[in-house]
């Protein structure tokens, strides 16, 4: 220990700290190759990596208890067998100070055969305790766990509930220094799990720290603070759990997280630079847009939009760096984007405004656009530090409407030309009405020859 230098403090103050940690697992082909991959198999990989974990940076101080949520599959559990050192990290590291008890999956580290009375005992010698220490927690273990009558039954009869009190008792007998929890509350019926909890606030008020996952949010709220919230092995948001529960619901119910093309309405950022006013202009027709104000249009393609954003910043700000003012443009079912700029992109980095002034920003776009909804999204960030200070997402609807009943975006005004050799079959059957202004249609004949049939 002590080689490094966490972040942020002196290393023993810390119970965990994590850097670059990678945990890869490799997925192996089930399927036998065939003959021409065995020739080739040299050259081919017999299997996948899969990064379960991809660059995970944790620090959790003694005393902190922490929770873990994500989707299934997002690195949660693998996560915490590297915090245990179950699983050794494949690249990075990992510090933990202080005795570690884990209550991973359920039944993890127990024997089947073995009877409860066994398993204590064996679970305790894991854990570090000398058979004298477990002797004296024995009794406090079998009440905590409520499992007194099967105390001396294999393990492989117990009921999930009395897998889970029998290993969160020997866990928390074992006064850890750090706990962590995977998952396994929600298995024990209401009591055991209000005694579970009353046991692991107890825990952190003693200065231990822990680490718990849960697909149980009201738990969450009520015992952690702070949240990290994992998406496919990277940590996407560490910090207050009430803000990490906001984009977790976000996670579950899209898939995809906040970003710019996937947010849907809404306002969020530090707020330390914010949009105070916003008035759009399409084709000479006045428009302020309210938040929230309904779509605009239809308007034609090829109308000219104008944008003005108004900027306020907070005096802290002064020094800060630059901001810059983005618009981003983008239709609802067309990831990811249509146009996004920025004033830093293309004009410079803003001086923030003193406090009680306002500087004003004004997009002037052409829409040339096919038919469609087009949300448009406004940003206020800061050039220098990356800071993003507001980003304002659906902030404008527009409806454009273009002659063509072409699909997409982008009106490319295809030129088309039909070939047909030895025009031998009739060319035209039904020709649609072509619409006015649209791609005009050149049927071209080959030959002297009429197509047959006119
Ligand atoms: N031993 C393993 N071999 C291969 N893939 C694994 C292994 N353990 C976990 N994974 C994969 O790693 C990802 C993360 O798993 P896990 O940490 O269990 O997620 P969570 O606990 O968040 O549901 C999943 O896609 C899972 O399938
Ligand atoms: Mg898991």
């Amino acid at each position: 220990m002590g080689r490094r230098q966490p972040a942020g403090g002196h290393p023993e103050r810390l119970a965990i700290s994590v850097r670059g940690l990678h945990e890869v697992f490799r997925i192996y082909h089930e399927r036998p190759p065939g003959i021409k991959e065995r020739m080739y198999r040299f050259r081919r990989s017999r299997y996948e990596e899969f990064h379960a974990l991809d660059g995970i940076d944790l620090d959790v101080r003694h005393g902190e208890t922490v929770a873990l949520i994500g989707h299934n599959g997002s690195g949660k559990s693998t996560l915490l067998k590297c915090i245990a050192k179950i699983l050794p990290a494949d690249e990075g590291e990992v510090v933990v100070n202080g005795r570690v008890a884990t209550l991973l999956e359920l039944g993890a580290g127990f024997h089947e055969e073995l009877s409860g009375r066994e398993n204590v005992y064996l679970n305790g010698a894991i854990l570090g305790l000398t058979r004298r220490e477990i002797d004296a927690a024995f009794d406090a273990i079998v009440d905590f766990a409520e499992v007194h009558k099967f105390i001396d039954s294999p393990v492989r009869n117990y009921s999930s509930g009395m897998y889970v009190r029998l290993g969160f008792a020997i866990a928390v007998h074992v006064d850890p220094d750090v706990l962590l929890v995977d998952e396994v509350l929600s298995v024990g019926d209401a009591s055991f799990q209000e005694k579970s909890m009353a046991r692991m606030r107890s825990f952190s008020e003693r200065g231990k720290t822990v680490v718990l996952v849960s697909h149980d949010l009201g738990a969450v709220a009520a015992l952690c603070e702070r949240t990290l919230v994992l998406n496919r092995g990277r940590i996407v948001f560490d910090g207050p759990t009430e803000a990490a529960l906001d984009l977790y619901h976000q996670l579950m119910s899209t898939g995809e997280l906040p970003a710019p093309a996937a947010a849907g309405q809404g306002r969020v950022g530090d707020l330390r630079a914010r949009i105070t006013d916003l008035r759009v202009e399409v084709g000479g027709l006045g428009v302020a847009a309210p938040a929230g104000g309904g779509p605009i249009g239809p308007v034609p393609t090829g109308s000219t939009a104008r944008f003005a954003v108004q900027v306020s910043a907070r005096d802290d700000l002064i020094g800060d760096g630059g901001l810059s003012v983005g618009l981003h443009v983008r239709r609802p079912d067309v990831p990811p984007s249509v146009y996004e700029t920025r004033t830093s992109w293309r004009v410079t980095y803003l001086a923030p405004p003193p406090e009680g002034e306002a500087l004003t920003v004004t997009f002037e776009l052409d829409l040339d656009l096919l038919t469609g909804s087009y949300l448009i999204d406004f940003l206020v960030g800061n050039a220098s530090t990356n800071a993003l200070h507001e980003r304002w997402s659906g902030a404008v609807e527009l409806i454009v409407e273009a002659p063509s009943s072409e699909q997409g975006i982008a009106p490319l005004d295809a030129r088309i030309t039909v070939h047909n050799p030895d025009g031998v079959w009739p060319l035209e059957s039904h020709p649609p009405p072509l619409d006015d202004g649209g791609p005009v249609y050149h049927p071209v004949r080959d030959g002297a020859r009429p197509p047959a049939g006119r």
